[in-house]
């Protein structure tokens, strides 16, 4: 079996004005299927445009991305659209919930761009509504709930297509330290439990303790990729 992620000697550089920004340098990561990883590092030291690059947000520079074995680094970008919307899940630090759709909604959406009709869509949306124990707010809008239930909507709508892989970018960050250890509770028993893989940029301790590897990063380089 390939790793679920492979990135081989990859930089990403920005060009600002006149001068190049070197945000990552020679990156080498691998993820297994089922792992449950930490990425810390101090501000600007790269996190989330590795998260991106891992996520398909963005390209690499240079060097090479296997996902599941293939190179994906020169595929279009309708063909990363494509494993994106099929392969990863997102949560980010805050929410990102579309303010005008319900909880169930919002979670509804990345079913519906795969074409799934709207009867199914609503029984396994409100399955993963439940999952994250929030179907009780199943109609409620987002500027209705807590920051806690809005980041469970989130993280519905990030497993309801079934990802391989769940990215996390600081998903606690915006949450007072009990709602944060619930959805850290919520996502190591994804992983436990269900095996989901899941990266996680966290600058907080206590929640790297909780997965199995923490690999840091300083200045766009890997300390122990
Ligand atoms: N679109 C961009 N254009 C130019 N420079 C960028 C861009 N995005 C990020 N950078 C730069 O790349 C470096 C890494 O940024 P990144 O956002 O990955 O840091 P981070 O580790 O996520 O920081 P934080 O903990 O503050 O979120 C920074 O120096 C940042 O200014
Ligand atoms: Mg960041």
């Amino acid at each position: 079996m390939p790793s679920l992620i492979k990135l081989h000697q990859v930089t990403k550089s920005y060009r600002v004005g006149e001068t190049i920004l070197t945000a990552l340098n020679g990156i080498h990561f691998q993820l297994q299927r089922g792992e449950m990883t930490a990425i810390m590092g101090p501000s600007g030291s790269g996190k989330s445009t590795l998260m991106n690059i891992i996520g398909f947000l963005d390209r690499c520079t240079t060097g090479d991305y296997f996902f599941l074995g293939q190179n994906v680094s020169q595929l279009s970008e309708q063909k990363l659209a494509d494993i994106r919307n099929q392969k990863i899940g997102f949560v980010f630090q805050s929410f990102f919930l579309l303010p005008r759709a319900t909880a169930l909604q919002n979670v509804l959406l990345p079913l519906f761009y795969r074409g799934i009709a709207r009867i199914e869509a609503t029984t396994l949306a409100m399955n993963m509504l439940e999952r994250v124990h929030i179907a009780h707010v199943a109609h409620h809008y987002p500027n209705q709930l807590s920051g806690g239930q809005q980041q469970r909507v989130a993280i519905a709508r990030a497993l309801v297509g079934n990802p391989d892989i769940i990215l996390a970018d600081e998903p606690t960050g915006a949450l007072d330290s009990q709602t944060g250890n619930d959805i850290m509770t919520l996502l190591t028993e994804l992983n436990n439990k269900e095996k989901r893989s899941i990266v996680i940029i966290t600058h907080d301790k206590n929640i790297s303790h909780r997965c199995q590897r923490v690999v840091m990063i300083n200045d766009g380089r890997l300390l122990n990729g």
